[in-house]
């Protein structure tokens, strides 16, 4: 028997589109399609593309290649650089928050100069989100800068148990913190990479059962704010070469997965709409949709298999994984933008 209900649009505050530059990864198009049929219409794009979003005509430029493409609503994020501080005062009202890259990853937006971080974190307005890729140690540095500068932090993907701590101590001690954590994380461990070779490096790496036990705990109590896809996709060919990007696509299997583990009794729904729509939604400060929701069917079980996915990249790390719990239709500002199979549009708008 199907047993639908209802859902708000989910908001992903973590997604890389991929264009300009890397559009043999995905586009503005593909990737909002996939964030459609994952049930999230409202996503925000990282900076960390071949010309990073540092100035404001990279970030014009975004929006323009955006513009009447999108399927979902689309909101960007500003990079930081030695160089980008300078529009800080210009841009701080186009963007949903400013992101630190503290240690390599896909992109050359790489800070680790003590002085620029200070910069950095002094000059980013103190009612917007100063986002960063920090972990394990690094993740200490992130926090002193952001309890030094009144910073509002929050935490990019926290995978180690350590990190979760970290963050629990900084909530109890009254710092303005708030972290996600993607469903990678949650779903596979260092176990799983054997199987999945290169499909399944990414930066955080994948870690231990233990530290996973740990996200889940902090996904019970509170510690944890919201779920961040990281949907980061690369071609197979990408994947396939002699140094493999890191990074794997998300925003089609996180919703499938939670709510399958809502079936298993790990959360509950109420908590889903908390980790995916009302703490983003509030963190970020995302216009409300009117008229929006996702309908999903917590009774469906399937595969999930490549063929069906929208992202350009055409490959899951979860490819075989037995779900219960499918997107059925998604209705943007009344229009209906997903029936479960086909989707409709473009009616995405570009936010600033
Ligand atoms: C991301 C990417 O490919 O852009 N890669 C990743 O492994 N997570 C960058 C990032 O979020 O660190
Ligand atoms: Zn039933
Ligand atoms: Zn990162
Ligand atoms: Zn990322």
């Amino acid at each position: 028997m199907p047993k639908l209900i209802k859902l708000p649009g989910l908001i992903d505050p973590h997604v890389h589109l991929r264009e300009p530059g890397a559009t043999q990864k995905e586009d503005f198009v593909t990737g909002t399609k996939a964030a459609i049929a994952g049930g999230y219409t409202l996503v925000l794009d990282m900076p960390n593309n071949p010309i990073p979003t540092i100035s404001p005509e990279t970030l014009q430029g975004k929006k323009d290649l955006a513009n009447s493409r999108v399927y979902a609503d689309v909101g960007f994020h500003f990079g930081a650089s030695s160089k980008s501080i300078q529009y800080f005062e210009v841009i701080k009202d186009q963007v949903f928050g400013l992101k630190v890259y503290m240690n390599p990853t896909t992109g050359d937006l790489l800070m680790q100069d003590d002085q620029v971080l200070e910069k950095v974190f002094s000059a980013w307005p103190k009612d917007k989100p100063l986002m960063v890729h920090a972990e394990g140690d690094t993740l200490q540095k992130a926090l002193g800068l952001a309890k030094k500068f009144s910073n509002k932090l929050h935490v990019c993907h926290i995978s180690l148990k350590q990190e979760v701590e970290l963050i629990k101590q900084a909530k109890e001690a009254g710092l303005n913190i708030s972290c996600e954590v993607t469903c990678h994380h949650l779903f596979l461990t260092d176990q799983d990479k054997e199987k999945l070779g290169s499909f399944g490096m990414m930066k955080p790496p994948l870690e231990s059962s233990d530290d996973q036990q740990t996200l889940w705990q902090g996904i019970t109590d509170g510690t944890i704010d919201m779920i961040g896809s990281d949907h980061a996709p690369h071609t197979k060919e990408e994947k396939l070469g002699k140094k493999p990007a890191f990074g794997v696509p998300g925003l089609e299997t996180s919703l499938p997965l939670l709510l399958t583990a809502v079936g298993d009794s790990k959360l509950t729904i109420d908590r889903v709409i908390e980790l995916t729509y009302t703490n983003p939604q509030k963190i970020f400060n995302t216009p409300v949709q009117e008229n929006t929701f996702v309908e999903v069917d917590l009774e469906e079980s399937y595969t999930i298999t490549n063929e069906s996915l929208q992202t350009k990249c055409g490959w899951t790390p979860f490819v075989g994984r037995e779900i219960t719990g499918k997107v059925k239709k998604v209705v943007l500002r009344d229009q209906l933008v997903y029936d479960g199979q086909n989707i409709f549009g473009p009616y995405g708008q570009v936010l600033s």
